[in-house]
């Protein structure tokens, strides 16, 4: 049995739609499960039960603070080894992202799974094309963006489930492998050509006041939200390679047009 962790998440729902797509025998396991999933908060290690997983799909648990994200993460190896799952798949982050602010806790998670003796395959995903989009900003002027003329090879939520889920359908013969996964790259000026909408540009500067001046924001929301601008507009996360296109048969989809819809949704909307 395959079982997939944070199943009421994007990335994991999708995860679960390409399984049961395939015939996989899939389970769900959540903080709130639906009926017949497993309850599965990584914030109560001793009530953590993987008995009877042949393989489980972690996918890496929300926005925290890093020591708690370790925490969660810890705690399911932890329980991984103890009830002999035999296959680990962790949805981890692109190599190339080593300078956004959430890394540490993904690249210590990969450390942990390497040395905690299970099989284990790492995904390491790009930035969602969605999350690209929506973290772009409007007024009455058009888009605003902090993200200057960076490319960003961001594939869509649902190539990385489908890949995700290729590998969780034959775990044996990805064990040990590290994915990189990226889409095309594009630029905030080709998401403004595709909704015909100005953009203006954000300095750093002024992009990091607003967040720091937002009450929506938790404490470390700001640089985490702060180093994607900077990486994204200095082209670090601009390279674009194959492993993607290798597990999807096809290549990916243009995450230009995912960017976007998610962007037209932020945008003011007439009363
Ligand atoms: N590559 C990227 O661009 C990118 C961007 C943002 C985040 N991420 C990472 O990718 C993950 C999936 O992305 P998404 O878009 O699906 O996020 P999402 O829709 O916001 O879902 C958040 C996920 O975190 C899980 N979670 C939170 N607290 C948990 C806990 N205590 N125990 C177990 N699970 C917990 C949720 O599971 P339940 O509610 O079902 O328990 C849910 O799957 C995120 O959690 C984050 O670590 C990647």
């Amino acid at each position: 049995m395959i079982l997939v962790t944070g199943a009421s998440g994007q990335l994991a729902r999708r995860i679960i739609t390409h399984l049961h797509a395939a015939g996989a025998d899939v389970t769900e396991g959540s903080r709130s499960p639906a009926s017949g999933g497993r309850t599965l908060d990584f914030d109560s290690p001793a009530a953590l039960d993987l008995t009877g997983v042949e393989t489980l799909v972690l996918v890496s648990a929300g926005y925290a603070e890093d020591d708690v994200v370790l925490a969660r993460h810890s705690a399911v190896l932890e329980a991984a080894r103890r009830d002999g799952v035999g296959h680990v798949l962790y949805t981890s982050l692109v190599g190339a992202g080593d300078h956004l602010g959430f890394a540490l806790a993904h690249r210590a998670t990969e450390r942990a799974l390497r040395r905690s003796g299970l099989d284990w395959t790492i995904m390491r995903n790009g930035l969602y094309a969605e999350l690209v989009g929506a973290l772009l900003l409007w007024d009455e002027g058009g888009l605003q963006s902090p993200f200057g003329d960076g490319h960003v090879a961001a594939p869509t939520r649902d190539d990385l489930a489908l890949a995700a889920a290729r590998v969780a359908a034959a775990p044996g013969r990805h064990a040990g492998s590290v994915y990189e996964l990226t889409g095309p790259p594009f630029t905030v000026g080709d998401i403004a050509r595709e909704l015909d909408a100005p953009v203006q540009d954000l300095p750093l500067g002024e992009y990091r006041r607003r967040l720091l001046a937002s009450p929506a924001l938790l404490p470390f929301e700001p640089p985490m939200l702060a180093s994607i601008a900077t990486s994204v507009r200095h082209g670090f996360l601009a390279d674009h390679g194959s492993d993607l296109t290798g597990l999807l048969g096809r290549d990916p989809h243009p995450g230009v047009e995912a960017a976007a819809a998610a962007a037209w949704l932020q945008s003011p909307q007439p009363a």
